[in-house]
């Protein structure tokens, strides 16, 4: 069975529908680690609810580059890991790791790209920028990851239709949502 290390920084949600995904046996993969750059993020706690081995890997914890790269690859190696995916990462993935697993590294981000994508772009500034732009629709995609942020091709995307009362937070858990339907669904086919 194929072996996923998942990237996350924050809540862990995307995470967590990966986990159940798995147990229930709709994804055919196993997800024996959970690596974060923040030390607090709440990914790391369910993961390790559901039994799988977590790092906090972060470039404040170790500052020498490259010990900081030999850091993620040893984990990525010691797990023989062949996808990474990046749930609600916000950091940019090292040049050096998305090299070496080249188009085996996909990225989640609650936005049709490529609009509404690289840097700056995130959490409610995402949507409040949708907003304000008046855009008709919204929505996730899920790609594989190059060398710049929110970059690359594109393997699933679904869109919703933004409402007119919409807030940027009612627009962010409708997106949310889809999220947690097409990233089991792009692990799949990147199986596939
Ligand atoms: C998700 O909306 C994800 O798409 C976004 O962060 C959120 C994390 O939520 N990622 C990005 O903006 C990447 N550019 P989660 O921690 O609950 O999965």
């Amino acid at each position: 069975m194929l072996s996923i290390a998942v990237f996350a920084s924050g809540n862990g949600s995307n995470l967590q529908a990966l986990i159940d995904a798995s147990r229930c046996g709709r994804l055919k993969a196993r997800i024996p680690v959970v690596i974060s750059n923040n030390s607090d993020s709440f990914a790391l706690t369910r993961a390790q609810k559901a039994g799988i081995t977590t790092y906090h890997i972060s470039q404040k914890k170790y500052p020498d580059y490259i010990n900081y790269i030999s850091q993620l690859l040893t984990v990525l190696k010691k797990h023989d890991i062949t996808l990474i995916v990046l749930a609600g990462y916000m950091k940019l993935l090292p040049r050096e790791i998305v090299d070496t697993y080249y188009g085996r590294v996909i990225n989640i981000h609650p936005a049709l790209l490529p609009k509404y994508g690289g840097p700056g772009m995130y959490g409610r500034n995402i949507h409040q920028s949708v907003l304000a732009a008046g855009e008709k629709y919204s929505g996730a995609t899920v790609h594989i990851v190059d060398s710049q942020f929110d970059h690359g091709p594109i393997l699933i995307q679904r869109r919703l239709l933004v409402n007119p009362n919409d807030t940027p937070d009612t627009l962010a858990a409708r997106v949310l949502e889809i999220e947690h339907e097409i990233l089991p669904q792009a692990v799949e086919l990147f199986i596939k």
